[in-house]
């Protein structure tokens, strides 16, 4: 029953990632995206500068597509992000707002993204990286956190809930794979969500694992206590990077272990009842946003460039 998905590549904003969508134009991708998944997250184009561009422009078209494909081949989507403090548009980060317009801003967006994809979207990203790695709501950084406070999180919950009562709905984070200050902060918080009756569903561990970082044993007791509170976990953007030589290429000892990792992390999602979804951040290296966020650093995902299957590809069947 566990869903095992993929983030569709495209919408990002890095210098070097100006080539139109792959995702409409390399047909191979494509069939790999349709063959070995069983749910899509769009990377990009459901987050607020790419489908909100001006206050009064709504562009769905890459998300659209997305959904049509995902419908045709039987897959889930998992809706990301509504509530960051990242790839906001400038119209809305620069505007000058009281903070009554802002909440309005906040519903109205949540209402015609959640709404125009209900029954479609399966899982909702609501909230995306509000704490910080020491456990503190990023009150500055956040622009709904820092104008709109804390209670600003329950009503997005609630705003989404209502546009889509059938979708799950999540909160989302990377660091929060073991137990630690971070974690921590969002067990509170979901169990004070749920005595308030907030309509929160699941929790979302993004898993962004580097080979130069240990591996932190505690992610299956960590995605047991989530559980254990009620609700669904999630594996949402799992890639493992590694440092990589002059030529680019891994070690063989780096491939081994990325393998090993790899199949450790789905190991941990499926001995816990409540993990319900597996996802990797890219199907492809040659689409990984993580040669273009971390310099000197690659080869995050189980596919070579040319879609070739690494070890991690058959570690990770041989899991399953
Ligand atoms: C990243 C995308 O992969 C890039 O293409 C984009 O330029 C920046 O954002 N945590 C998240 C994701 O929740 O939305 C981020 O995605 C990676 C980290």
């Amino acid at each position: 029953g566990l869903e095992v998905g993929a983030a569709v590549a495209g919408g990002g904003h890095h210098e070097n990632q100006e080539y139109p969508d792959p995702f409409f134009f390399d047909t191979e991708y494509r069939e790999l995206l349709a063959n070995e998944f069983t749910s899509l997250t769009p990377e990009n184009q459901l987050k607020w500068d790419f489908v909100h561009p001006e206050p009064d422009v709504y562009d769905f078209e890459a998300a659209d597509a997305i959904v049509e494909f995902a419908e045709q081949n039987g897959q889930d989507v998992r809706g990301h992000t509504l509530l960051w403090h990242n790839q906001n548009p400038a119209w809305l980060e620069e505007g000058d707002f009281t903070a009554a317009e802002l909440r309005a801003i906040l519903r109205d967006h949540i209402r015609t993204v959640v709404g125009r994809y209900a029954g479609q979207i399966d899982q909702w990203e609501v909230a995306n990286e509000i704490f910080d790695d020491s456990g503190n709501l990023r009150a500055q950084e956040n622009i709904w956190l820092r104008e709109l406070g804390p209670g600003i999180v329950a009503d997005a919950f609630r705003w989404a809930h209502e546009a889509d009562p059938s979708a799950e709905l999540f909160l989302n984070d990377y660091n929060v794979e073991g137990i630690n200050a971070k974690s921590d902060a969002y067990y509170a918080l979901v169990q004070d969500l749920l005595a308030d009756g907030v309509p929160i569903h699941g929790m979302g561990h993004q898993a962004h694992l580097g080979l130069q970082y240990g591996f932190d044993p505690g992610l299956q007791q960590n995605l047991e206590r989530f559980g254990d509170l009620g609700l669904v976990t999630a594996i949402t953007e799992l890639d493992i990077r590694m440092e990589l030589g002059e030529d680019g290429v891994p070690t063989a000892e780096q491939v081994a272990e990325q393998a090993r990792r790899f199949s450790a992390v789905l190991e941990a999602c499926l001995a816990v009842d409540s993990c319900e979804s597996f996802t990797l951040w890219g199907a492809s290296d040659l689409y990984s946003w993580v040669p273009h966020t971390f310099a000197g650093q690659g080869s995050a995902t189980p596919w070579t460039e040319d879609l070739e299957r690494k070890p991690a590809y058959c570690a990770l069947q041989r899991t399953l």
